[in-house]
């Protein structure tokens, strides 16, 4: 039995532009991507926290070995009771292909300022309280190598359930929306998102017919030498909407914390 109530926000709202807003507080106008074909992004977690026997979506995340997931901090900086559904789909129909996690411990990165998102470090880690079964719906999203940056234009993509509108209905199936990747010479460029946006991040989207739909937490997927691996954990956008031309939804560049990921994980 599944009871699930409808999205609500963990985030703060930063309001006034060029101030970055998490994905979830988002006003979007036009919504771009699909719904994508189900468990084509195994990896894909759910981040939901409990409240009286019911579970509410918080974020996205990415399952990155059979008992870790890896979301960002602004999605777990408060204390809650915490569940990770994989193998996930459709919010609303239990399918038999999820599997319900616990969170034992959350590994939030010490430099993590909630005050300030745009210094970065919006990285966590979350042990579960018990191992994955890896199967075609449920499995471990490859992480680049250290130190590796895409080259601009890159083809990814971001998945997520994340709200459609202000207010409006989460999609209830996991959605996926094109995103190319956006090269840090370019992106923090004065016309683009300028200081705001750090080395240690990376930027996807922002280009006329980028589509965006996603939660913050969730992965950018992008394909290198045919293959995904998990480039980006979905940290801000714009205050006016994550299609807005030259400001492209940054995320958490993963390969900046390669090392941190592997001194945390035990
Ligand atoms: C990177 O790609 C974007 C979007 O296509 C483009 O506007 C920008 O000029 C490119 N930057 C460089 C350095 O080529």
């Amino acid at each position: 039995m599944l009871r699930f109530l409808v999205l609500t926000s963990l985030a703060a709202i930063v309001l006034a532009e060029p101030q970055p807003r998490y994905l979830e507080d988002r006003l979007e106008r036009v919504v771009g991507g699909e719904v994508a074909s189900p468990n084509s992004w195994p990896w894909q977690i759910s981040l939901q926290y409990m409240v009286d026997g019911y579970a509410y979506l918080a974020c996205g995340g990415t399952l990155i070995a059979r008992d870790w997931v890896m979301t960002a901090a602004h999605c777990v900086d408060s204390t809650r009771e915490w569940r990770v559904v994989l193998g996930e789909h459709d919010l609303l129909i239990d399918s038999g292909t999820e599997q319900n996690k616990g969170v034992s411990q959350v590994y939030i990165h010490p430099k993590w300022n909630p005050n300030n998102v745009v210094s970065g470090y919006d990285i966590a880690l979350l042990k579960l309280s018990s191992e994955a079964t890896l199967n075609s719906y449920v499995q471990l999203g490859a992480l680049p190598p250290s130190g590796q940056i895409l080259p601009n234009n890159s083809y990814c993509y971001i998945t997520g359930w994340g709200r459609t509108s202000t207010g409006g209905p989460i999609s209830d199936e996991l959605k996926q929306a094109y995103l190319p990747s956006v090269d840090h010479q370019t992106c923090s460029s004065s016309s683009w998102w300028g200081s705001t946006v750090k080395t240690t991040m990376v930027c996807a989207g922002g280009g006329e017919d980028s589509g965006c739909n996603g939660d913050s937490g969730g992965p950018l997927n992008c394909q290198v030498n045919g293959k995904y691996y998990v480039h980006g954990i979905a940290s801000f956008v714009s205050s006016y909407g994550c299609n807005t031309i030259r400001k492209p939804t940054v995320f958490t560049r993963v390969s900046a914390y390669i090392d941190w990921i592997d001194s945390t994980m035990y």
